[in-house]
């Protein structure tokens, strides 16, 4: 099979002769990485998975049984508007640029490898988790997220190859090197080296640090170098299902924690085999601290050079703003002062990753409201909520000081001493793991997580996601 056949794309693949040697020289090794770090123990199987074959809105994926070595990682940008010009920063109203322009060339392979970095990273954080899965389906969406991570690193490694020469060609091998949590090659972005070793961490991954995803290839999507622009919005479409997964998780074993602890005479789920509530909210505080650290400082004079230059925008740039200077305007945000908070007005453009947190973190807010609205209907009294975005942070300026829950300033002695109320202890760690035993019969779930509210692109809940080949 040529490359061409194996590459669903619209890049016109088969006629730029340089790109396609490019690629075929770096897709062995992307190979070798997938049987390496993909997932443990399940590349013979045929898993029915959705596969990108095009990017018009209606009929973009085609559903089938695949063993997962042969999926087709494709290339899709959403097509070029030649129109199209860059519409925010000091460069707006310029038309979008087509090539890299020479001084931001730097700044802009930093911003790609650096998104690139996180898609295999992931897939090795979960390479595990296929050996618990709570039932097919879950199992199913597992591999449906790697798969599709997998063709985002594709997705950036074709800008790579076909913008920045040899750096990229070496960034694009780089990116095959690096290994989620290890000493000596570890990937980019911290969070992208703890490992995902549970499914409770599973769906708090897909929730929180997935999310994060979200709103830089939103960002992203705005930019001025429009094939990055086109690549990323692409990837928003397939990205949504990630989301689903984690926040549709969460709220499955929310319900069943709910429902385990109604039943229990003391109203533990846990001894009932469950995960009880105030679990679950020791694992939002965790990784819900975690994935906000992915925004960067909160005065960042590079997120105001991203800004200016037309790399970067704010979320829904177009849609949601008339101003797209932002100069003059400012931002108020709380600083600490000598150890106590205080309200402090930053220029606007400073405080772009800030910008960018408020948008994120009122979507975590949303996602709570709706778990707490499934507790209720249980008829259960105990609410999750999200922690203060100071709370438990190792990165930005919140990070010199120590947090309640409330992001009330407290001593790093009162926080040291109820950390093990906040975050998970290795206890509860090794409670969650005693739970994870792998459940393969179509249409069953594990006992601590409620199943779906339906199954997959029309199939029933007990189809058979996965078909496994064994001898
Ligand atoms: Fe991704
Ligand atoms: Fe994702």
């Amino acid at each position: 099979m040529s490359l061409t056949d194996s590459i669903p794309n619209n890049v016109d693949l088969s006629q730029d002769k340089k790109l396609l040697r490019a690629l075929e020289h770096w897709q062995p090794g992307y190979l070798k990485w997938w049987m390496e770090m993909g997932p443990d123990g399940f590349q013979r199987d045929d898993i029915w998975l959705r596969t990108a074959v095009s990017v018009q809105p209606d009929g973009w994926a085609q559903y089938d049984y695949v063993k997962m070595p042969d999926y087709r990682w494709g290339i899709f940008l959403t097509p070029r508007d030649k129109q199209r010009t860059i519409g925010f920063g000091d460069v707006g109203a310029q038309q979008a640029w087509e090539e890299v322009p020479g001084e931001l060339r730097g700044l802009l392979r930093r911003i790609i490898v650096t998104q690139a970095d996180t898609e295999p990273a992931s897939v090795e954080q979960q390479r595990q988790l296929g050996k618990t899965a709570p039932s097919l389906f879950d199992l199913r969406s597992l591999f449906q997220v790697n798969v599709e991570e997998g063709r985002h690193l594709w997705a950036m490694v074709h800008l790579l190859h076909q913008y920045f020469g040899r750096d990229g060609r070496e960034e694009a091998e780089a990116l095959l090197e690096r290994r989620s949590g290890d000493r000596d090659k570890p990937r980019i972005l911290q969070t992208f080296n703890v490992p995902t070793d549970e499914w409770l961490s599973f769906y708090m991954f897909t929730m929180f640090t997935d999310r994060d995803g979200k709103y830089q290839l939103a960002a992203l999507s705005e930019s001025g170098f429009d094939p990055l622009a086109r690549a990323t919005q692409f990837m928003l479409t397939e990205e949504a299902f990630h989301l689903f997964t984690g926040e549709t998780g969460v709220d499955r074993v929310v319900r069943r924690g709910a429902e385990l602890s109604k039943k229990d005479p003391n109203g533990d789920a846990r001894a009932l085999g469950g995960i009880d509530l105030p679990t679950v909210q020791k694992w939002i505080n965790f990784w819900f601290s975690s994935a906000v650290e992915l925004f960067g400082g909160e005065i960042s004079s590079n997120a105001a050079d991203y800004f200016a230059a037309g790399l970067k925008g704010r979320y829904r740039e177009q849609q949601k703003y008339k101003e797209h200077l932002a100069l003059g305007d400012a931002y108020e945000m709380d600083v600490i002062e000598s150890g106590k908070l205080a309200r402090k007005s930053v220029p606007l453009r400073n405080a772009m990753n800030e910008v960018l947190r408020d948008e994120y973190v009122d979507d975590c807010e949303r996602a709570v409201r709706k778990w707490n609205r499934t507790i209720e209907e249980q008829g259960v009294s105990y609410r999750l909520r999200l922690p203060s975005r100071r709370f438990n942070r190792s990165m930005g300026m919140y990070s010199q000081h120590s947090f309640d829950l409330e992001g009330t300033p407290i001593s790093k002695e009162q926080f040291e001493a109820r950390r093990h109320e906040w975050l998970p202890t290795d206890e509860d760690r090794a409670y969650v793991r005693s739970l994870m035993k792998p459940v393969l019969e179509p249409g069953k779930m594990a006992n601590w997580i409620a199943p779906p509210a339906k199954g997959v692109h029309g199939q029933p809940l007990d189809f058979e996601y996965v078909k496994f080949n064994r001898d």
